[in-house]
């Protein structure tokens, strides 16, 4: 039996090819996947994300310069010996579960022709398959991960899937945007729904419904070919939502009202809000973090 058959998606795609240009020049040299979040990379939390729903394989689509990405989760022989030797056992468990977390292959994507392009690259390396597809600048707290959360509507109702959350009126214009019916479901009630259209980053007043889309996809194969047939955008990029806006016309294309807390940590807001997000959460670095907070509001 397929897996598509059996149900299971046990490939994830991560694209960290992009420049990353609202962060420069920071990210000029230090790719935007890499920026910390307290002590973790933002890769890091895409990739125990997939993990810990289930993901047995993450498929990351990077470029020629931004090999630091691969050779994170490789094991370092030479670092692993230096904090066995000082008996560093807690360093040592960090820095092995890195490289045990989920098998990690790599595609390269020749240059940075937009994410729908991105995900062209990896279509040998997912097969015949569902896979899941993780945007890591889109930082979510949800327990559990809003992959796993998406896997289950999955069983529910198999086709495409998409993350949403409402958006402010004033924000539409930086995310994909959905118009969708509902779909009732005693285990999701209110939350999920049947796409019919999508667009990419409307003006203030032309998103069909207040409904965007926050960095976590499940895909059958198929969209591939959708892929395939976009049309590049103004900028020759080729978007996942144009490709998506035609699947939507042909086969079920579906969204899930996520619980967790979304963050775009691939601006400065965004990332300055997700450090505090996890600095307050952290058991060493949140009572400081409260009182300094504290300490700035006061003044
Ligand atoms: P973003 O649009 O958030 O990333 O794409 P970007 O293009 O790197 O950043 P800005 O907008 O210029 O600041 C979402 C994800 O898709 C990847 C990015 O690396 C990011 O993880 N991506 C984007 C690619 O892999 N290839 C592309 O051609 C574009």
């Amino acid at each position: 039996m397929t897996h598509s058959a059996t149900g299971v998606i046990r490939k994830a795609v991560i694209p960290v090819a992009g420049f990353g240009t609202r962060m420069l020049p920071l990210t000029k040299a230090l790719p935007k996947e890499m920026m910390p979040i307290c002590n973790k990379p933002i890769i890091q939390y895409a990739v125990e994300e997939a993990a810990a729903s289930g993901i047995e394989e993450v498929i990351l689509i990077t470029r020629a310069d931004k090999s630091i990405l691969e050779s994170y989760f490789v094991p370092n022989p030479d670092l692993e010996r230096f904090l066995e030797d000082r008996g560093r056992e807690q360093e040592l468990r960090l820095v092995r579960d890195l490289s045990s977390l989920v098998r990690i292959s790599t595609v390269r994507q020749p240059s940075p022709r937009g994410l729908g392009d991105a995900l062209r690259w990896a279509r040998s390396a997912v097969g015949d398959e569902t896979f899941a597809v993780i945007l890591p600048d889109a930082v979510i707290d949800a327990h559990p991960p809003v992959l796993a959360q998406l896997m289950a509507a999955y069983h529910l109702h198999p086709g495409c899937w998409v993350a949403t959350q409402p958006v402010e009126p004033a924000d539409v214009s930086r995310f994909g945007m959905l118009e969708v019916t509902s779909v009732e479901n005693a285990s999701f009630p209110g939350r999920l729904f049947r796409v019919s259209s999508m667009i990419e980053k409307p003006r203030t007043g032309e998103a069909p419904s207040n409904y965007g889309v926050f960095g976590r996809y499940l895909l059958r194969p198929e969209i591939f070919d959708f892929l395939d047939s976009a049309q590049a955008d103004a900028k020759g990029e080729i978007q996942l939502t144009d490709a998506l806006a035609e699947y939507c016309q042909r086969a079920p294309l579906y969204a899930l009202r996520f619980e967790g807390m979304h963050y775009d940590a691939g601006d400065r807001s965004g990332y300055l809000q997700v450090m505090l997000h996890f600095a307050l959460k952290d058991a060493e670095l949140g009572a400081a973090v409260h009182r300094l907070l504290a300490t700035l509001g006061s003044n």
